[in-house]
C-alpha cells in the first residue's frame, strides 16, 4: 500500500477551462484511479491559480467584482472536472485562507533566513507566462514563443528571493535520479536553463501595479508573485505545517504538467523546498501540447479551438476522456471535432460497444439473462483468459503518464483479439448441436469473463461505462476504495444474472 500524492498544475481562471486543462485533470483521474486498483493510497489535487497579473486583467476587463469573478470562474472549471468524473480529493483556489496562511508563513521563514532582499530592477516582463524573460528566451521578432507577444519593460524596486545559492545543489538533485523526471528529455532541456548562472527570483509585485496577490508579511505595500504563491498549494494541499499525514503524502509527489511550464516547477520549486527544509518532489511526469488538426497551434483566429464542454456534449464524458487518453504521450497530439468522433465511432462504437453488445446479447437471448455455467473447460478458452487475465495486470501494474495511450492500446488489442475469437467459435452454429453444448458453455463463459476483465481494465479511462458494462454482465463495477485489484480467469460467478443490457456507445452520425 505505498501512497501517492497525484497533483495537477492549478490553472488560471483568466478565461474558461479548455482543453490542456481538461486532459491534465483528466489524466491525473487515471492515474488515481489506476494507483486504487493496484491498491495504493492515493490523495488527488487540482484547482484554480486565482492572483497575478494576468488574471487580474482579466477581472478589470470584464468589470465584475473580483470576488464575484474568481468565485464565477474557478466553479466552471470544477464543473468541468465533475462533468468529466473526476475524483480529485483536493480542490484548491488560492484565495483560501488556508493557502494564504502557507504563503505568509514560508515568506516569513525565508525573510528571517536572510534569503530575501530587496533591490531596483529593469527586465522584460511576459504577462500570459507571468514570468520575466531574457533576451535569449525570445523569438526573432522579440517576441514571446509562447505567446506571440513581446514582453513589456518593466523598472521596479522588489524583493528577491536568492535561489542562486542553490543551482549546484540542484544540478546535483537532477542527476540523481534517471526517474524524477518522464520523459527524460525534458531534464536535458532544464540543465540546458541552468548552464548560465541562475538570477535571483523575483518574488513580489508592488500593489500600486498588482493588487490581486496575498500580501507580503515584512512589506505591506506589495503582494506576493503569483507563481511562487501558486508553486505552494502543493504543499498546503498535504497540510503543510498542521497534518500529521504530511510526510506520509509529500514524500510520496507526483506533479503532472505539460512542458509549458518545466522551469518554475523544476528549478524554482525544488530550490524553495529546499530552502525551507521540505524535502523536493518525488516525481515529474510531463505530458505533451494538445495541438489543431494537421498540426497548428490552437487560436481563435484561426476557428480551430476545441472546447471540453462541447465534446462531452459530442461524445459524452468517456468518449472525450478515452480521445484523451489514447492520444497524448510525450509529444504534442492533434485534436479537432472530426477526429473525436471518427476515434468514438471507430474505436468505441463499431469496436468495442459492438463487441459487448454481440456477446451479451447472444447469451442473454440464449442462456435466459444469466451467465452460462461450465461443466468443462476447454483449454483453448482457458488460455484466453489467461492472455486476457496477464495483459490487464501487467498494464495496470506498469501504467505512468505517458504509458496511458499503452493501455488504450492494449485495450482495443484485447477487443480484437475477442472479436476473433468469437467468429471464428461461431457458438451460433455450435449451439444448435448437442454434442457443442459443454464447449459452447466454455467459450461463451470465456467470452463474458475476457470482457469483464476488458471492461476492470478500462474502467480508470471510462468509468461510467465500464461501469454500465460490467453490471451487464451480471458483474460489478470496480470499486473506488484501495483495494489491489488482480486480473484472474474466472471471476465471473457462473449463474450471474445478467443486468440491464444498455448500448455502450450509439454510433454518432454527424
Ligand atoms: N497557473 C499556472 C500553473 C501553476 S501550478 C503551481 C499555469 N496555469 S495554466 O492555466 O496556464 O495551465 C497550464 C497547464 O494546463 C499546462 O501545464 C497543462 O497541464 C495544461 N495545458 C494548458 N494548455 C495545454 C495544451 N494546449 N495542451 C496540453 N496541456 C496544456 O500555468
Amino acid at each position: 500500500m505505498a501512497p501517492r500524492y497525484y497533483t495537477t498544475p492549478i490553472y488560471y481562471v483568466n478565461g474558461d477551462p479548455h482543453i490542456g486543462h481538461a486532459h491534465t485533470t483528466v489524466m491525473g483521474d487515471i492515474l488515481k484511479r489506476l494507483n486504487l486498483m493496484r491498491g495504493d493510497d492515493t490523495f488527488y489535487s487540482t484547482g484554480t491559480d486565482e492572483h497575478g497579473q494576468k488574471n487580474q486583467e482579466a477581472i478589470e476587463k470584464s468589470g465584475m467584482d473580483a470576488e464575484i469573478y474568481l468565485s464565477k470562474l474557478s466553479d466552471r472549471f470544477r464543473e468541468l472536472f465533475d462533468r468529466l468524473n473526476i475524483q480529485y480529493d483536493c480542490y484548491i483556489r488560492t484565495t483560501f485562507e488556508s493557502h494564504k496562511t502557507v504563503v505568509t508563513k514560508v515568506l516569513a521563514h525565508l525573510h528571517e533566513k536572510a534569503l530575501i532582499y530587496k533591490k531596483d530592477y529593469t527586465g522584460l516582463y511576459c504577462v500570459g507566462c507571468e514570468q520575466f524573460k531574457k533576451e535569449s528566451d525570445l523569438d526573432g521578432h522579440g517576441n514571446c514563443p509562447d505567446h506571440q507577444r513581446p514582453p513589456i519593460k518593466q523598472t521596479e524596486t522588489n524583493y528577491f528571493f536568492k535561489i542562486s545559492l542553490f543551482q549546484d545543489w540542484l544540478k546535483k538533485w537532477l542527476m540523481s535520479d534517471d526517474n524524477l523526471i518522464q520523459p527524460l528529455f525534458y531534464r536535458n532541456e532544464v540543465l540546458a536553463m541552468l548552464v548560465e548562472p541562475l538570477e535571483d527570483l523575483c518574488i513580489s509585485r508592488p500593489k500600486s501595479r498588482v493588487w490581486l496577490g496575498i500580501e507580503l508579511p515584512f512589506d505591506t505595500d506589495y503582494v506576493t508573485y503569483v507563481w511562487f504563491d501558486a508553486l505552494l498549494n502543493y504543499i498546503t494541499n498535504v497540510g503543510y505545517g498542521i497534518s500529521s499525514d504530511f510526510d506520509k503524502w509529500w514524500n510520496n509527489s507526483i506533479h503532472l504538467m505539460a512542458k509549458d511550464i518545466i522551469k518554475t516547477h523544476i528549478i524554482y520549486w525544488p530550490i524553495m523546498l529546499k530552502a525551507i527544509d521540505v524535502a523536493p518532489p518525488s516525481r515529474f511526469r510531463i505530458h505533451g501540447y494538445w495541438v489543431g488538426e494537421g498540426g497548428q497551434k490552437m487560436a481563435k483566429s484561426l476557428g480551430n479551438v476545441i472546447e471540453p464542454n462541447d465534446m462531452i456534449d459530442l461524445v459524452g464524458p468517456d468518449g472525450f476522456r478515452f480521445y484523451l487518453a489514447k492520444s497524448m504521450g510525450g509529444t504534442d497530439a492533434q485534436i479537432s471535432k472530426a477526429l473525436v468522433l471518427s476515434t468514438y465511432n471507430t474505436d468505441l462504437a463499431n469496436n468495442l460497444g459492438n463487441l459487448h453488445s454481440r456477446v451479451v446479447k447472444f447469451v442473454d437471448k440464449r442462456f435466459a439473462g444469466r451467465v452460462p455455467p461450465k461443466t468443462r473447460t476447454f483449454p483453448e478458452d482457458r488460455a484466453l483468459q489467461e492472455y486476457v487475465a496477464e495483459k490487464a495486470n501487467e498494464t495496470v501494474m506498469n501504467c505512468d503518464l505517458i504509458s496511458i495511450p499503452n493501455l488504450i492500446a492494449t485495450s482495443l488489442e484485447i477487443a480484437d483479439r475477442l472479436n476473433l475469437y468469437f467468429n471464428d467459435a461461431a457458438p451460433w452454429k455450435m449451439v444448435k448441436i448437442e454434442e457443442e453444448k459443454e464447449r459452447v458453455h466454455s467459450v461463451l463463459y470465456a467470452m463474458l469473463d475476457c470482457l469483464r476483465m476488458l471492461f476492470e481494465l478500462l474502467t480508470p479511462v471510462i468509468p461510467e461505462t465500464a461501469s454500465k458494462a460490467l453490471v451487464s454482465l451480471g458483474s460489478k463495477p470496480v470499486g473506488v476504495a484501495a483495494a489491489r485489484h488482480t486480473f484472474l480467469p474466472d471471476g465471473l460467478r457462473q449463474h450471474a444474472t445478467f443486468g440491464e443490457i444498455v448500448d455502450l456507445f450509439p454510433r454518432i452520425d454527424n
